[in-house]
């Protein structure tokens, strides 16, 4: 056996156009190991994996596998497997097809459809994941297609598989399924390189860390007693400022300026209530199943309601779409941007002001000065990497993306504002900025309702939390009482 690296990287550059993404960048990954990479957004992470998928061309600099220098074209073709951040799937073919795609089984010449659905059945059980495997593909959740397209990696059986982030779109049973499911890969044998921004899943299986910081390469680190703060450090080069907890005089008895009362989607949640007052941050947690992630859903009429009653700003809402609700003072981000996501063909200008288009119109016509302004402010305010508000939002990193969306969801300055999953593939830096934004809002009078899978976020920001429970209310902490413990027990409901 050598010792000789599975894969090495040395002196790799990468512009578009002005944009230096990657600068001589260097590293070695050993074979068999897990071989996390880090780097806040923009970093140049996923730049850096689809160089050596082959999918990008470096301008500079090598790629060895097994210590032989590769082209990129040999790398495309090669015993490579990646899981894209964005997800590369065929919405229109079945889920079996989607995860055999170019490689179906064959028998006699034709297509062995009973071994292809049976393999594929086999896998879906993997991740406890109850769905046909004729169904067509754009049929399921973001989550489950996220989980189909790790599959179709797992089951091209390369011997290097690249995965960028590819928890960002799974609940915490199937990050964790995956987890456990990385560990067996690569007690088999196969080497995998990780990105992900969830710190503690990569202390959990890395053996390795390569950390990257403004396109360039800071050092490999062995994860021996590594620690969160150790990552943050290296990542953004300097301590993160200790988080403030939340203002408790803001919980004053100012005005609900959002109301749920009673509020049921059969099968997805019963008898929901809360409210929000102005000058608050409210927190909305439940674990997997709760019926939190449909009730999102349903408060901005995505999937609405049933029955039940709302009213926004002391007036009761009869329309609960999302054209009416915003037409009324409410905004909503959907963090998720594998289901949401941005006009990927048009620029980010257009994006952050999509919706308030009208509002920046002047009898019936846009004023292109208007929304360059406004555009130009909000890449200031949330210090988006991006060459200028003509960019597309393709051209930036996903955690750069999610930045857009949060800008957007500000952009017609709403009274009421639901954030669902706000800093889902933000690193660290930028999420201290999303929770700033939403402070702020908050101490401007605005009504801010959270909906976090990520309890010390919400511990973090929210002055109260909202818990569901099968499906229903479970109970309500504030201030003082608040705790990951007291959390938990209402979630869990272990007494
Ligand atoms: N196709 C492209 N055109 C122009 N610029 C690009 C393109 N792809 C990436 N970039 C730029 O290269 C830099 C690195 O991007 P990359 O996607 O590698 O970051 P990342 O580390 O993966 O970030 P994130 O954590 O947000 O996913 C960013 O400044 C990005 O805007
Ligand atoms: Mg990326």
């Amino acid at each position: 056996m050598s010792d000789e690296p599975i894969l090495s990287l040395s002196g790799v550059s990468k512009s578009y156009g002005a944009v230096k993404a990657l600068l001589g960048v260097g590293f070695a990954v050993g074979r068999g190991e897990v071989h996390a990479i880090l780097g806040e957004n923009g970093a140049g992470k996923s730049t850096t994996l689809k160089i050596i998928n082959g999918e990008v061309e470096p301008d500079e600099g090598e790629v060895r596998l097994g210590g032989r220098a590769t082209s990129a074209a040999e790398r495309a073709h090669g015993d490579i497997a990646m899981v894209h951040q964005e997800l590369a799937v065929f919405p229109n073919m079945s889920v079996a097809e989607n995860i055999f795609v170019g490689r179906m089984p064959r028998k006699g010449g034709r297509i062995d459809f009973a071994r292809m659905y049976g393999r594929a059945a086999e896998l879906l059980r993997l991740f406890g994941l109850s769905v046909d495997p004729r169904e067509i593909l754009g049929q399921l959740t973001p989550g489950q297609q996220q989980i189909v397209e790790i599959l179709r990696a797992v089951e091209s059986d390369a011997s290097l598989l690249i995965l960028d982030e590819p928890t960002s779109g799974l609940n915490n049973v199937e990050a964790e399924t995956l987890m456990n499911l990385i560990k067996r890969l690569r007690t088999s044998g196969h080497t995998i390189l990780y990105v992900s921004h969830r710190l503690h899943e990569v202390l959990e299986i890395s053996d390795h860390v390569t950390v990257l910081r403004d396109g360039q390469f800071v050092e490999t680190l062995e994860n021996r007693d590594l620690t969160e703060n150790d990552l943050i450090r290296r990542m953004v080069g300097r301590n993160l400022e200790p988080v403030e907890q939340p203002d408790p005089a803001a919980l004053s008895d100012a005005p609900a300026a959002l109301r749920i009362e009673g509020m049921s989607l059969p099968g997805a949640f019963e008898d929901m209530r809360l409210d929000v007052r102005r000058g608050e941050i409210v927190g909305v947690f439940g674990l997997e199943g709760s019926g939190a992630e449909e009730f999102s859903r349903a408060i901005f009429g995505v999937v609405p309601p049933t029955s039940g009653r709302m009213e926004l700003l002391g007036q009761p809402v009869h329309d609960l779409s999302p054209a009416a609700l915003m037409a009324r003072g409410m905004s909503y981000l959907n963090g998720n941007r594998k289901e949401a996501g941005l006009y990927m063909g048009r620029c980010i200008a257009d994006n952050v002001t999509a919706p308030v288009l009208d509002r920046r119109s002047r009898f019936g016509f846009v004023d292109p000065r208007a929304i360059d302004k406004q555009a130009r402010e909000d890449i200031r305010r949330f210090a988006i990497r991006v060459p200028g508000p003509e960019g597309l939002p393709r051209q930036l990193s996903g955690g750069n993306q999610q930045k857009v969306m949060v800008s957007a969801c500000l952009a017609s300055a709403p009274e009421v504002i639901v954030l669902n999953e706000p800093t889902r593939g933000v690193d660290v830096g930028a999420k201290a900025e999303v929770h700033d934004v939403a402070r702020r809002e908050a101490a401007a009078g605005k009504a801010v309702l959270v909906f976090s899978s990520d309890l010390p976020e919400l511990l973090r920001l929210a002055h109260r939390i909202v818990v569901m429970r099968t499906r229903r209310h479970a109970g309500e902490v504030a201030g003082q009482a608040m705790s990951e413990e007291s959390v938990m027990a209402l979630a869990a409901g272990g007494h």
